[in-house]
């Protein structure tokens, strides 16, 4: 059985009927070891992961490691689950994946309705980790078509993703406006992250519904954040710290997850897109 959480600090995050995590900071605050840190949770139970990295930082360089896996392991691994191309460094490229991952997703719902009320999990279906590093500036390099083509299809995989989706959203953003992602997207992430101290603006769209007074000021130091979570019974975030990952070699911990989960338990499904 496919664990319904993860672990972050002290807290528990669910991912089952969850449509992911929406992470915010300003720049060094600490967002992208948090995002690496929740990817490789999420790998080391089985999920596939798609990167968007238009910024061309930490994450872009993650696609060595499908290009070396491709050419040296080509024996051990399949070409299905390191074929280039999830990795993506432009707007035009995160449309595209984004596409397929909502026709995956449809698919999903259509191939699997056998059983009232079952979901991804029931179904046995491999989950997908979606790393969204500097959302904000994806959409500000985008030209206006794509740009509404990648809100367009993340407000389906958001609003239709957590029951068969297996879908896990990472959208990490330096500032959240309304311009960027409308208040009734925000509040659908069951998980919301701040990264050390934010603004007002960020703060009432990451934690909606809370007197921003009550808010618990965090250390201005990376890494330190507060939480929230639907489950959590409070309004309020709460304060968490993200482990330090310095001594993590996150390059070579995500290679050996690509590896070893290419051979996996999970139900084949024919119309998989990778
Ligand atoms: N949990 C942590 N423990 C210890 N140090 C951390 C932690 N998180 C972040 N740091 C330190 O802070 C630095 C900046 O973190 P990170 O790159 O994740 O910030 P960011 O918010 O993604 O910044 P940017 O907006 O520039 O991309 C890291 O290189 C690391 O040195
Ligand atoms: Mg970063």
């Amino acid at each position: 059985m496919i664990p319904s959480s993860i672990k972050l600090d002290q807290y528990s995050i669910p991912i089952q009927g969850s449509t992911g995590a929406l992470i915010v900071g300003k720049p060094g605050s600490g967002k992208s070891v948090l995002v690496s840190y929740l990817m490789l949770q999420l790998m080391s139970i089985g999920a596939f992961p798609l990167i968007f990295d238009t910024k061309r930082s930490d994450f872009f360089s993650l696609r060595y490691v499908f290009h070396d896996t491709f050419s040296i392991e080509n024996s051990v691994t399949s070409t299905k689950s390191v074929e280039k191309g999830q990795i993506c460094s432009t707007p035009g490229q995160v449309a595209k994946l984004l596409r397929q991952l909502t026709e995956l997703m449809n698919q999903r719902y259509e191939h699997h309705q056998a059983h009232w009320g079952w979901d991804w999990i029931n179904y046995k279906l491999r989950p997908i980790v979606v790393v969204f590093d500097e959302f904000s500036a994806t959409l500000s390099e985008a030209d206006k078509k794509t740009a509404n083509e990648i809100i367009n299809y993340l407000k389906q995989i958001i609003f239709k993703g957590r029951q068969m989706g297996g879908i896990y959203l990472i959208l990490a953003s330096q500032r959240l406006t309304a311009d960027v992602l409308e208040r009734n997207i925000s509040s659908e992430f069951s998980t919301r992250i701040g990264m050390q101290n934010l603004d007002r603006v960020s703060l009432s769209l990451a934690f909606p519904g809370c007197d921003l007074n009550e808010i618990p000021v965090v250390e201005n130091i990376p890494g330190h954040g507060l939480i929230y979570n639907d489950l959590f019974n409070t309004l309020i975030p709460q304060p968490f710290i993200t482990p330090d990952m310095s001594h993590v070699n996150v390059p070579k911990v995500f290679k050996h997850l690509i590896v070893r989960n290419d051979v996996n338990n999970f139900t084949c499904e024919d119309y998989w897109p990778w």
